[in-house]
C-alpha cells in the first residue's frame, strides 16, 4: 500500500457539531461536548472523524456558508479549543478531517463585504458578477442571482443568496484556498472532505441553461466545468506536501466523470461522495419521493463497487447530515433492530472507506413536527414552498417528513434523561421523541443493539483482508428484496446475504455456494447458526468460506 493510501483500511464518524454534544449548557453542541465525547467515538472501532463546518457562520446554510475559514464558530469554541479536540483525537488514534467549503463563501465574508462595494477593489473579483442575469436556478431558493445596489450588478449563487459563489478563475481565489488548506494541515489536521468540489469552475460566458429543467437548469455549464481538473491539480499539491487525504463531494456525478478526477492524469482526489445509491427512493432530491428500489439501490453501489475496483477507492455511507434517516428510508421503523442492523450489514462490507453518520450508529429516525415553521433547515421549507403547490398542506407537509434534513440534525440521542442528555438546557432544536428508547446509553449496555452491532461490524471489517481488499460480486441483481455480495481475497471468501422486507424470504444460495461449508460469522439475529434458506424479516448474514485457488483467481477476475 502506498504511503498516501492510508485511508482505504479506516472508517470514519461524521459529526455535525450543533446537535452532537453540548459541553458548556447553552443548548448548542460545540466542541467542549465533543472533547469529552472523543472516547465513545473510539470506542464504537473508528479510525478518524470528519467534521461538517466549524467556522464562524451566520447559518444561513448551518455551516456551509463560512464567514471566516481559519478561525471557529463561537458557539462551537475557539482555535484553542479545537487544538484540544485534535490533540486529543490524534492521541486516540483518530485521523481528523475538515470540511473544505469553497464553492461559496457566506454574504458575511470580509471578501464579499469589500468585493459587493464596488468594481474596483481588491476583492471585486472575488465573485462572479454580472450586469444582467442568465436564467439559471439555485438549487436552494429562486433565482441564482441576487442583484447588490451598492455595486450595480448581480452575483451567482448556486446556493442560497447568503451563499455567493466564488470565481474560481482568478488567482488570487485559488491561493486563498490553498493558504485556508496550509491553515489547517499545519494545525495537524489530516485531510479534507471538500464540498460540493465539481461546482467550482464555471463554463465561461455563463451561458443560459435549459429553461424547462427545474431547479438544476444550470448544471450543465457548472458541473465538472471547463477547468475543474487544473484547479484540482493546484489544491493536489498542497495536500501532497502533508500526505493530506481529500474527498470531494460530488453531487449529481457520474461513476464516469468521477473516474476523472479519482484516476489518470487529473487525478486530483483520493474517493469521490457519490449520490446515486441516496436516489433509490427519490428523484433528484427526497422531497420528489418514489417508492423505495432495491434494484436501484443495488444497481448503483455495483456500478461504483464494479468501475472503481483496482482504479480508486469508493466512500461509503448511507447517511449524512444532508439525508433523512436511514431506516425510515431504506428500512423500517417497525423493525426498527433489525432493519437498522441489516442496513449496516448492508454496506459495511463493501469495498471503500466507510461513513458513519452521529446517531446512525443508534439508529435514530426521522422526526415529525408539526408544522412547517419548526423546520429549521431553509432547503426544507423552500422545496414546501416552491414544490408540488398544487398538493395541499398536510401532503407537502408529509413530503417534509420523509425529506428533510433536519431529521439528521435533531439533538443527538445520549440518554434517556432530560433532553437526551445532549444538554442541561433547552435544546436549539427539538430532540426526536424516541429518545427513551434509542440513546446511546441504553444501547451501550444491551448486547444486542444497533451500536454494538455497529461495533460488531466495524471489528470484523479491520480484521479481514477480504473485507478491506477483497474483490466484489453482487449476486440476483434483479432481486427486489434481496442484496446478496461476495467479497473475496486469496482463498477466503465472505458472502453478505441482506433481505431488505418486512416479510419471512427464501433465499436461494449461488451455485458454487451451495456445496460449500459455511460459518455463519455475523448474524442479526440471535441464535442463528446454520444455512436455513429461510430469512425473517429484515435479516442479514455473513458467511465465511475457503475457496481453492483455481476458482479464488476465476472470482478475483470476475
Ligand atoms: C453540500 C453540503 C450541504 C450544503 C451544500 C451547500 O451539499 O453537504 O449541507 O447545504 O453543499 O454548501
Ligand atoms: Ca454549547
Amino acid at each position: 500500500m502506498e504511503q498516501a493510501e492510508w485511508y482505504k483500511t479506516l472508517s470514519f464518524y461524521q459529526i455535525w457539531v450543533r446537535s452532537f454534544a453540548d459541553g458548556n449548557g447553552d443548548g448548542i453542541g460545540d466542541l467542549y461536548g465533543v472533547y469529552e465525547k472523543l472516547d465513545y467515538v473510539k470506542a464504537l472501532g473508528v479510525d478518524g472523524i470528519w467534521f461538517s463546518p466549524v467556522y464562524p457562520s451566520p447559518n444561513a446554510d448551518y455551516g456551509y456558508d463560512i464567514a471566516d475559514y481559519c478561525d471557529i464558530h463561537p458557539d462551537f469554541g475557539d482555535l484553542a479549543q479545537f487544538r484540544r479536540v485534535l490533540d486529543k483525537a490524534h492521541r486516540l488514534g483518530l485521523k481528523v478531517l475538515m470540511d473544505l467549503v469553497v464553492n461559496h463563501t457566506s454574504d458575511e465574508h470580509r471578501w464579499f463585504q469589500e468585493s459587493r462595494k464596488s468594481r474596483d477593489n481588491p476583492y471585486s473579483d472575488y465573485y462572479i458578477w454580472r450586469d444582467e442575469p442568465n436564467n439559471w436556478d439555485s438549487l436552494f431558493e429562486g433565482k441564482a442571482w441576487e442583484y447588490e445596489p451598492m455595486r450595480g450588478q448581480c452575483y451567482l449563487h448556486l446556493f442560497t443568496k447568503k451563499q455567493p459563489d466564488l470565481n474560481m478563475d482568478n488567482p488570487k481565489v485559488r491561493e486563498e484556498v490553498k493558504n485556508i488548506m496550509r491553515f489547517w494541515l499545519d494545525m495537524g489536521v489530516d485531510g479534507f472532505r471538500e464540498d460540493v468540489i465539481n461546482f467550482i469552475s464555471k463554463r465561461e460566458g455563463l451561458p443560459d441553461g435549459l429553461p424547462f429543467v427545474p431547479l438544476a437548469n444550470g448544471i450543465m455549464h457548472y458541473k465538472d466545468g471547463p477547468h475543474i481538473h487544473e484547479y484540482m491539480a493546484e489544491f493536489r499539491e498542497v495536500a501532497n506536501e502533508y500526505g493530506a487525504v481529500q474527498i470531494g463531494e460530488g453531487p449529481m456525478t457520474t461513476v464516469r466523470s468521477a473516474l476523472s478526477y479519482l484516476t489518470g492524469d487529473t487525478k486530483s482526489l483520493d474517493m469521490m461522495i457519490s449520490f446515486d445509491h441516496m436516489l433509490a427512493d427519490c428523484f433528484m432530491t427526497e422531497y420528489v419521493h418514489l417508492p423505495f428500489s432495491l434494484i436501484r439501490f443495488k444497481s448503483a453501489i455495483s456500478r461504483w463497487q464494479n468501475t472503481l475496483a483496482g482504479r480508486s477507492w469508493n466512500v461509503l455511507y448511507l447517511e449524512n447530515h444532508d439525508h433523512p434517516r436511514v431506516i425510515s428510508r431504506y428500512g423500517s421503523e417497525r423493525f426498527w433492530r433489525e432493519s437498522g442492523t441489516m442496513l449496516a450489514m448492508s454496506y459495511l462490507f463493501l469495498q471503500g472507506t466507510p461513513f458513519i453518520y452521529q446517531g446512525q450508529e443508534l439508529g435514530m429516525t426521522n422526526i415529525r413536527l408539526n408544522s412547517i415553521d419548526q423546520y429549521m433547515d431553509l432547503t426544507s421549507r423552500t422545496n414546501y414552498e416552491r414544490l408540488f403547490t398544487f398538493e395541499p398542506p398536510s401532503k407537502r407537509l408529509k413530503r417534509v417528513h420523509d425529506s428533510s434534513r433536519d431529521s439528521a440534525r435533531t439533538p443527538m440521542q445520549w440518554t434517556a434523561g432530560k433532553y437526551a442528555g445532549f444538554s442541561a438546557h433547552r435544546p436549539w432544536f427539538t430532540v426526536n421523541p424516541n429518545y427513551k428508547r434509542v440513546n446511546a446509553e441504553r444501547e451501550t449496555a444491551e448486547p444486542d443493539s444497533i451500536l454494538n452491532f455497529y461495533k460488531k461490524c466495524l471489528a470484523l471489517r479491520k480484521r479481514s483482508r477480504a473485507l478491506l481488499f477483497g474483490s466484489y460480486r453482487e449476486f440476483c441483481p434483479l432481486h427486489p428484496r434481496i442484496f446478496m455480495y461476495e467479497r473475496c481475497y486469496g482463498n477466503t471468501a465472505y458472502l453478505v446475504i441482506c433481505s431488505f422486507s418486512s416479510r419471512p424470504q427464501e433465499v436461494t444460495l449461488p451455485p458454487e455456494y451451495r456445496k460449500k461449508h459455511l460459518q455463519l460469522v455475523l448474524c442479526n439475529y440471535d441464535g442463528r447458526t446454520g444455512r436455513s434458506p429461510e430469512f425473517a424479516p429484515y435479516e442479514a448474514r455473513m458467511y465465511r468460506t475457503r475457496i481453492y485457488e483455481s476458482s479464488a483467481k476465476a472470482a478475483q477476475k470476475g
